[in-house]
């Protein structure tokens, strides 16, 4: 496969794949690829959500309902295993693309390719058309690359004038425990996957004994997962990004969700 300007890209598993291999790339890419390829569809939750609670999510966030998408050109930026890009493909007909970094791409085109255009990508590279999509849906992603600012202003451009964007990253939660599992994450994160994984089984099992054992094993791991193996995991303020996205041009920004661990802005060109 090649771009307008010439360059060529292999499809891999019927996906093309943009990613230039660096070994920033592949540290990012191991850990996810080993956290999504244990996702089991149909028996697991994504951050333990029903499907149809992170439809309503996706609608909310984005500040738009189902008419609105009716053949517009969405992006999931950083899709993970493809089952929300899907739903929302399914359920509202968009022209909907979905893309990621890890492997996990060549699963979701597998299970559903027939409603969704999956590519791997690297967010931190500029690979995207500008002005391609009419909405960019980017969920728990750009803290996870090597600079926020530096991926937010490669995937922006990408966004259609009047096309929106929405991201959700983390910030910093202020308590003591917090701190403590953070300053470990520092050593946990540069160790090679399957040295993680000890410590990613420990807090698995704290976390489900918590919980009760009331809810799924794997659904705990996949959080706890996401805690210890990135590679990147920064944390921001909305008043920080708010700033970025003014500066790229986005005049209509607004705190759209929070949650204990994070927050969203919505972005109007
Ligand atoms: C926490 S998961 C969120 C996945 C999905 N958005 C969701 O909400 O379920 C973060 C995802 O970002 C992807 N990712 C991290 N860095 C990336 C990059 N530089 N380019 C593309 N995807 C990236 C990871 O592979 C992973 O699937």
């Amino acid at each position: 496969m090649s771009c307008t300007l010439g360059h060529e890209f292999p499809i891999r598993n019927g996906v093309p794949d943009l990613v230039q291999s660096t070994r920033a790339a592949a540290a990012i890419s191991d850990t996810f690829s080993v956290q999504w390829s244990r996702y089991e569809y149909g028996q697991d939750h994504t951050w333990s959500h029903s499907l149809d609670d992170r439809i309503d999510g996706f609608l909310a966030h984005l500040g738009i309902d189902s008419e609105w998408l009716r053949d517009k050109a969405i992006l999931d930026a950083g899709c993970g295993n493809g089952e929300l890009t899907n739903e929302v493909a399914l359920r509202f007909r968009p022209r909907m693309f979905g893309t990621d970094i890890s492997e996990s791409v060549y699963r979701a085109h597998q299970q559903f390719g027939a409603n969704v255009s999956f590519f791997r990508s690297n967010l931190s590279d500029s690979v995207l058309r500008p002005e391609r999509f009419d909405a960019i849906y980017c969920g728990g992603v750009l803290h996870h690359t090597p600079d926020t600012r530096h991926a937010l202003g490669q995937l922006a451009p990408a966004v259609k004038p009047a096309g929106r964007i929405y991201v959700w990253l983390y910030w910093k939660i202020p308590t003591l425990v917090y701190r403590a599992k953070t300053a470990l994450r520092r050593f946990v994160a540069p160790l090679p996957p399957r040295a993680q994984q000890p410590i990613v089984s420990v807090f698995t099992a704290a976390s489900w004994i918590r919980h009760g054992g009331r809810t799924g094993w794997r659904d705990h791991r996949l959080v706890q997962h996401d805690f210890w193996t990135p590679r990147y995991r920064w944390e921001h303020s909305p008043d920080e990004v708010i700033g970025w996205l003014h500066d790229l041009g986005f005049s209509d920004v607004s705190l759209q969700s929070q949650a204990r661990d994070g927050f969203g802005l919505l972005a109007v060109r």
